[in-house]
């Protein structure tokens, strides 16, 4: 379990952030495998308004959720799910992770049915606060930051017309809130990615 875990409540929402989650020795392979997952599996940048790139849901595939590395990871995950439910009064039965994903920024040449213009077209088009969006009927989101060039580009909530909630994602930390909330990622400039990507893993539960 991870070495440190900060709660933090505003208007009845919790927002669950630990550190350090995966053991050190276990990152680079983690990395490396998650890499060979988003290009095994890439959606076309047409099915998601933003990153660019995007995993397919991969606990429907066999190969994946029965890998060593994989069910490690999510193990750790279910633990921080399982303290969110207490802290949050959530019953843990009623609730299982039923899809997760990875998601990349970095270099823009990557294969798939658009052009490169599209894809530049789809980027200047990215606002943070455009791409504000909720997760219906999930009452739990998880996003682990797997690589960031900065933790200033984490994700940012929405509490009220006039208030957000800022979560720094540091490398190896998670945070786990209600995706309900509207939300959005906080993307680092193109400049930036293309000498250090990007790279979340995301996961939202549903009720059983
Ligand atoms: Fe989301």
């Amino acid at each position: 379990m991870s070495k440190s875990i900060q709660v933090k409540k505003h208007d009845n929402h919790y927002f669950y952030k630990a550190s350090e989650v995966i053991p050190e020795e276990m990152l680079s392979d983690l990395y490396g495998s998650a890499v060979e997952w988003l290009e095994k599996t890439r959606k076309e940048i047409t099915d998601e308004v933003y990153p660019p790139e995007a995993s397919s849901q991969l606990l429907s595939i066999e190969e994946f959720v029965t890998s060593e590395l994989w069910s490690k990871f999510y193990t750790e995950i279910k633990k921080h799910i399982a303290k969110y439910c207490e802290i949050t009064g959530i019953e843990l039965s009623s609730i299982k992770i039923h899809s997760s994903w990875i998601t990349r920024v970095a270099d823009i040449e990557f294969p798939g049915k658009h052009t490169k213009e599209e894809l530049r077209r789809r980027l200047k088009q990215h606002s943070a606060f455009g791409n504000m969006h909720s997760h219906t009927d999930n009452p739990i989101g998880m996003v682990y930051y797997l690589k960031n060039p900065d933790p200033k580009y984490g994700t940012i909530v929405k509490l009220t017309d006039s208030k957000i909630f800022q979560n720094n994602g540091e490398e190896n930390s998670l945070m786990i809130f209600d995706p309900e909330l509207y939300h959005t990622a906080l993307y680092p400039p193109l400049e930036t990615v293309q000498e250090y990507p990007r790279i979340t893993i995301v996961a939202d539960c549903c009720y059983v």
